[in-house]
């Protein structure tokens, strides 16, 4: 039997050995994991998250071409190179990047998986990367929404919902998940807000972030364009894992360790030749 566990706020990690050697998917849909996973597949080399602005600062002291990016209150932090909107991530302007990104809620929620033995960035927008991930992991995995301002939030909190209803659709025959009152609660919001005659469908998300507290904090800021990106599922089938304090997409950690056994292939064949 597979154990599936839902943190409903990143504020209730205290401790990041509550995450320590635990499989973890961070959702924070609006907008933070949505966003850093556009700028990866954008082309940015990779990102490292930062739990605060100074932390962010610190960092970018040890790397001048490196690019600070985030927000506070949802704007840009002053000083800082970009916010956290997926569309300002054009790829002529981080093409090769370091990232260092500072955002209010998504990129603590990432920091404090720091110890966990996989951490992965879901949003509905890589929804079935996370999928085929979990199947292909088969393990017990831990949910991480990243909430609002240290409290619960409808958009992360559903589409934990949707990561656990397509799981159930698509899971092998002899593959068991157990399922608490908080899973089954995260199912029935999935239905009601974003599923159509068993479809995930795109319009309800749009429809859904346009309600929740969020969405219309963005709106006012006159992000609703955010809100529309974040709501394309599955239109990007990339998978941005945090592993050793950076994040890098799946092909881009595989094409780096297949160079890496390359050189070593190629320096013993040297060797040898001497
Ligand atoms: C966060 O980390 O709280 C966010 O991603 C907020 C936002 O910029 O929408």
């Amino acid at each position: 039997m597979i154990n599936i566990n839902i943190f409903l706020t990143q504020s209730l990690i205290y401790d990041d050995l509550q995450l320590k050697d635990k499989n973890v998917l961070v959702v924070d849909v609006l907008r933070a994991t949505t966003t850093i996973a556009v700028a990866l597949n954008n082309g940015a080399k990779e990102v490292i998250p930062a739990e605060s602005t100074p932390k962010a600062a610190k960092i970018k002291r040890g790397s001048a071409n490196a690019l600070l990016c985030g927000e506070r209150n949802g704007v840009k932090v002053v000083g800082f190179d970009l916010g956290n909107s997926p569309l300002e991530f054009d790829p002529a302007l981080i093409k090769n990047k370091t990232l260092i990104f500072s955002t209010t809620n998504g990129t603590n929620a990432i920091v404090k998986s720091r110890l966990a033995k996989n951490c992965v960035l879901a949003s509905f927008i890589n929804l079935k990367t996370i999928i085929d991930f979990i199947i292909g992991l088969n393990q017990d995995f831990t949910i991480v929404c990243s909430g609002k301002n240290n409290n619960f939030c409808l958009e992360d909190f559903v589409c934990a919902g949707v990561i656990i209803k397509e799981l159930l659709s698509c899971k092998p025959a002899e593959v068991e998940y157990a399922l608490s009152d908080v899973e089954y609660a995260a199912l029935e919001l999935a239905e009601k807000y974003v599923y159509e005659n068993g479809k995930v469908s795109e319009d309800k998300i749009f429809e859904m972030m346009k309600k929740t507290e969020h969405g219309k904090f963005l709106m006012t800021l006159g992000f609703e364009k955010d809100l529309a990106k974040c709501s394309e599922y599955n239109s990007l089938l990339k998978l941005p894992i945090y592993s050793k304090e950076v994040i890098k997409l799946k092909e881009q950690i595989e094409l780096e360790h297949n160079q890496r056994q390359q050189m070593k292939k190629i320096n013993l064949s040297s060797e040898k030749g001497n």
